[in-house]
């Protein structure tokens, strides 16, 4: 029986990494993630992540690179690689910039946020 649980819990695991898509509220320019299904510490990551990367655009340009798996500024796929570098730039953008920085104790956070909505979105 033990095992049997073993098994189903790494099998929906498996199952949600691979398949899970992003799930999205309102369309649009209040296109947003649907943060209903996400796990604690997730929904304060993305409380995090808003209060941060929605001052100079809007939700939805993060939400589309995920939904099309493409930049479209930069004209390159959206991978794990990428991410890191568009979250660099992001970063790079405020800091020194009054209102619009991003405290650094804030970047653990919203890396951590937007490394957990790759794997979910798995491309
Ligand atoms: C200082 C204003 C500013 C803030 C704050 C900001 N961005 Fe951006 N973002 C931009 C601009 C301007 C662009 C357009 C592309 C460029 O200039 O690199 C952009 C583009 C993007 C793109 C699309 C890139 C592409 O190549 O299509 C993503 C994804 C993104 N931002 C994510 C974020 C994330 C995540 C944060 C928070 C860490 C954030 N942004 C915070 C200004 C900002």
């Amino acid at each position: 029986m033990k095992k049997l649980l073993v098994a189903s819990i790494a099998c929906c695991f498996f199952a949600s990494a691979a398949y899970a898509e992003i799930r999205t509220v309102g369309r649009g320019e209040q296109l947003r993630f649907d943060t209903s299904s996400y796990p604690a510490d997730m929904k304060k990551n993305n409380e995090v992540f808003r209060l941060n990367c929605t001052k100079c655009h809007s939700e939805q340009r993060v939400v589309m690179a995920y939904l099309t798996g493409t930049l479209s500024y930069a004209r390159q796929p959206f991978d794990m690689d990428t991410m890191q570098r568009v979250i660099f730039t992001m970063y790079r953008k405020t800091s020194g910039n009054g209102a619009l920085a991003i405290p650094r104790s804030h970047m653990k956070n919203i890396s951590a946020y937007m490394k957990y909505l790759m794997m979910e979105s798995s491309r």
